[in-house]
Formats: structure tokens, sequence, C-alpha cells
């Protein structure tokens, strides 16, 4: 069955001075990835995220939250970035000002080439320490508890956003940058559930941009956008990144 992406989508996005992405876990699905919500697989199926992912519990628990994420780490590590990821990175290239947000902590989008990347939930891969936030680049993979700041000697925690924890001021000054004033916003792979990133498809759709979203099921958005691609990711992005290069 051939993937159908309306005439209408392709002529926005071409025509677009610049275009805003989202992305959630469901673009890593098919890179081996589990999703956060999805009721069988997802993280948050099978563990509670007040036990792993709060301030709170690292302080409780900093061996059991440290070894958590070099689980997930490990994971990332072995992961490739796939077609879903690739044909937003040959967008990128395309059009003339792409700006990707990412809700993904996994790193894939830059690994496939994408170069305007937020990060706006941090990078797995890299650590700060708790106290003073002097950050700290990759951990010793094989290290079972958090290791000591060189600077202050507080413990090391992932450099990521946790539950209760304010977005980056960079990351969310970047992203509100990019949604302002797009003409077209893409939401990938995001059950737009969480704030503030659920937000930003709001910001866009309140000052008239075109939206669409892709992903495999409804979100809260998925009634208010201007187009709901039903489909995987990684199907559909490649069909779409294909027909803007080729220009139809
Ligand atoms: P969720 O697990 O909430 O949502 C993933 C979405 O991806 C769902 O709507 C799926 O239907 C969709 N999906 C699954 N497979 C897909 C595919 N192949 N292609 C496209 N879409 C697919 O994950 P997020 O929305 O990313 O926050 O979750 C948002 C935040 O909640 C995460 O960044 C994380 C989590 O708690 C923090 O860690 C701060």
């Amino acid at each position: 069955m051939s993937i159908q992406i309306p005439d209408s989508l392709i002529e926005a996005l071409a025509g677009a001075r610049t275009v805003a992405v989202v992305t959630g876990s469901g673009i890593s699905a098919e890179s081996g990835i589990p999703t956060f919500r999805d009721a069988r697989t997802g993280l948050w199926a099978n563990y509670r995220p007040e036990d792993l992912a709060t301030p709170e519990a690292f302080r409780r628990n900093p061996a059991l939250v440290w070894q958590w994420y070099q689980w997930r780490r490990k994971q990332v590590g072995e992961a490739q970035p796939n077609p879903g990821h690739e044909a937003l990175a040959r967008l990128e290239r395309t059009l003339p000002d792409l700006r990707l947000i990412t809700q993904n902590v996994d790193g894939l989008h830059r690994r496939a080439g994408s170069r305007k990347v937020v990060e706006f939930h941090g990078n797995v891969m890299n650590n700060r320490c708790l106290d003073a936030g002097h950050p700290a680049g990759p951990a010793d993979p094989d290290a079972e508890s958090p290791p000591r700041c060189r600077e202050c000697g507080s413990p090391l925690r992932p450099d990521v956003v946790w539950f209760g924890e304010m977005i980056p001021e960079n990351a969310l000054h970047q992203a509100y940058e990019a949604v302002d004033d797009c003409d077209v916003l893409l939401s990938i792979g995001t059950s737009a559930q969480v704030y503030p990133a659920a937000g930003l498809v709001e910001v866009a759709l309140q000052h008239g941009a075109t939206v669409a979203e892709i992903n495999p099921d409804t979100t809260p958005m998925t009634s208010q956008v201007g187009f709901a691609l039903g489909g995987n990711a990684a199907e559909l992005l490649p069909v779409l990144a294909d027909r803007i290069a080729d220009g139809k």
C-alpha cells in the first residue's frame, strides 16, 4: 500500500520560510528504544517515574537511579538512527530553515545528521553534578554508582530533565524562537501530554501555522491539527522527504 501524504501538506512545507519539528520517543521506536507510555512496552508501564526520574528519587537512592540510566545509556549506545531520523536530517538540508526540538534524550537526531537540534529534555549520555550543576561529559559505562564531580565532589547525575524540574533556559528560549513564527510545524511521535513541550504545538496552532502530526495513534492534539498522518515516522518521513526533494 502506498503511503498517502496530502499534496497541500507538501506544498505548505515546500513553500515554508521556517519549519519547526517537535519529536518524541515514537520517532526512536524503530531504533529499538522504548517509548514512555505504551501500555505494554513503555518505560512508565514497567517502572515508576517517581522512583527513577525525580531529584528526590536520586537523593533517596542514587545508585538505583544511576544504574537505571546506565541501562538506558547502553540501549541508546547500541541503537542506530532509523529512516525517520535520517529523513528529518535530509529535510533540514533541503528546506531553508528547519529547526528541530526533541524531547528525546537519546541523541539520535544529531547522529543522523540533524544540526539545528534543541534537546529540550537534555541528553542521557552527559552528566552534571547534583549540587552545583557543573557540566560533566559521559561517564564510565561500567560505573555502578554515581562518580563524583571533579570540581566540587558532589555526585554526578544524568544531564536530563526530571519530573518537577525546569527546562534549561537556553533550550526553552531556542524552542520558542523556533515555533513562535514558524509557517509549518510537524509534531512527530509524541503523545503530547507532557508540558511545556506539548505547549509548543499549541503556540504554532494559535498563530495559524500549518500543523501536521505523525503518529499511529491519536493524541490530545489530533483533532486540532490540519493534517493527522496516522502512521509510523520511519515509514512516512522518508516519503515526505523524497517528495520535497523531488519538488512534487
Ligand atoms: P510517549 O511514550 O508519551 O508517546 C510516544 C508516542 O509515540 C505515542 O503517542 C505513540 O503513539 C507514538 N509512536 C509510537 N511508535 C511510533 C512510531 N513508530 N512513529 C511515530 N509515532 C509513534 O513519549 P513522549 O511523548 O516522547 O520526559 O513523552 C514525553 C516525555 O514524557 C518524555 O520526554 C519523557 C517522558 O516522561 C522526561 O523524561 C522529562
